[in-house]
């Protein structure tokens, strides 16, 4: 399949590239390369490129700037998807959105699936939203992907920063009311390089399996990297006033994988797991396969 890839030097766009680049006909193009929010340029490269499949990766994802930033975070996560959108529908593509847990406002109690309401609290939850329905309205071959708490190699994210603060400091403070999926980017990438292979359209959620709270996940993150001296000390959301608000329990239900027959993702401490074995980028690819399988079975 001829595939392009939007935000192809992001976390989740370079494992897209490491999974799909091998069995399909890539081209990825980073934000210098495509501004998705210059229509002009989406329009002409993707008339000229006239993929089969796009997989939109690109996104605005500074969560806490983008309530100071609101103008500059629809142009890019809503106006911006639909250029896409609308490109993707004029060369008879079909499209994968990346979209986020944070278009719900964590108040269920129990692990959204596809068909909960949702009700984002913050900017970014509201312009990935947005995005959502301009895809939908205007692609209708559309796989609208939400995921949530990513970590990867390529680039900073929670599973990083815990690392390097254990690096500096004995004491680490956590909040313990905030719970939700972590989710490894190569695991992903392979869920979207599995649906991809289906005409089976509409919104799924794609996270490791299970959930935990923040304060769970960076122990586990020093238990599994042998950091047992360190301690980790739970506050609660209310002692850290952040410019935006997060759900408080935005873990996922993989109802929608499972009713199109899709393999499952495997447990969230499986996947950290490889993860932090995998060594920083010397990934031991079929390492990680093998326990995707293993989860899978
Ligand atoms: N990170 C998470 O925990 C999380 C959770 C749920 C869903 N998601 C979604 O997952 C997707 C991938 O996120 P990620 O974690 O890989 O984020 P990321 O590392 O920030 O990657 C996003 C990429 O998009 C690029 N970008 C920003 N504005 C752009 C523009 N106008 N045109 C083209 N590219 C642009 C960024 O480039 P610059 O860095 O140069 O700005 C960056 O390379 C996003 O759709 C995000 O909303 C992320």
């Amino acid at each position: 399949m001829k595939v392009l890839i939007t935000g192809a030097g992001g976390q989740l766009g370079r494992d897209l590239v490491r999974v799909l680049g091998g069995r399909h006909d890539c081209a990825a193009f980073t934000r210098q390369q495509l501004d998705i929010a210059d229509e002009k340029a989406v329009r002409r490269l993707i008339a000229e490129a006239k993929p089969e499949v796009i997989v939109h990766a690109a996104a605005y994802t500074k969560v806490d700037q983008a309530e100071a930033e609101p103008e500059e975070t629809y142009r890019i996560n809503a106006i911006g998807a639909g250029h896409v959108a609308i490109s993707a529908e004029s060369v008879g593509a079909r499209m994968v959105y990346v979209s986020t847990d944070y278009v719900f406002d964590g108040t269920k109690g129990e692990p959204y699936d596809e068909q909960d309401r949702t009700n984002p609290l913050s900017v970014y939850g509201k312009s990935k939203l947005l995005g959502e329905q301009f895809v939908q309205a205007v692609c209708p071959h559309h796989f609208i992907v939400r995921t949530s708490w990513l970590y990867g190699k390529n680039g900073s994210n929670f599973v990083t920063k815990v690392l390097a603060l254990a690096e500096r400091q004995q004491e680490l403070t956590v909040v313990d009311d905030q719970f939700g999926s972590p989710t490894y980017t190569y695991d992903l990438a392979e869920c979207i390089g599995g649906l991809l292979e289906t005409d089976r359209y509409g919104i799924y959620h794609a996270a490791n399996r299970g959930f935990c709270s923040r304060w769970t996940l960076a122990k586990t993150i020093l238990e599994l990297t042998g950091r047992t001296g360190i301690t980790v000390r739970p506050a609660r959301s209310d002692d850290y006033v952040l410019p935006a608000p997060r759900p408080a329990h935005s873990a996922f239900s993989d109802r929608g994988l499972r009713l199109a027959g899709l393999p499952r993702m495997r447990d969230w401490k499986t996947a950290l797991k490889a993860f932090l074995r995998s060594d920083w980028g010397k990934t031991d690819e079929n390492d990680d396969r093998r326990g995707s399988n293993e989860a899978a079975g």
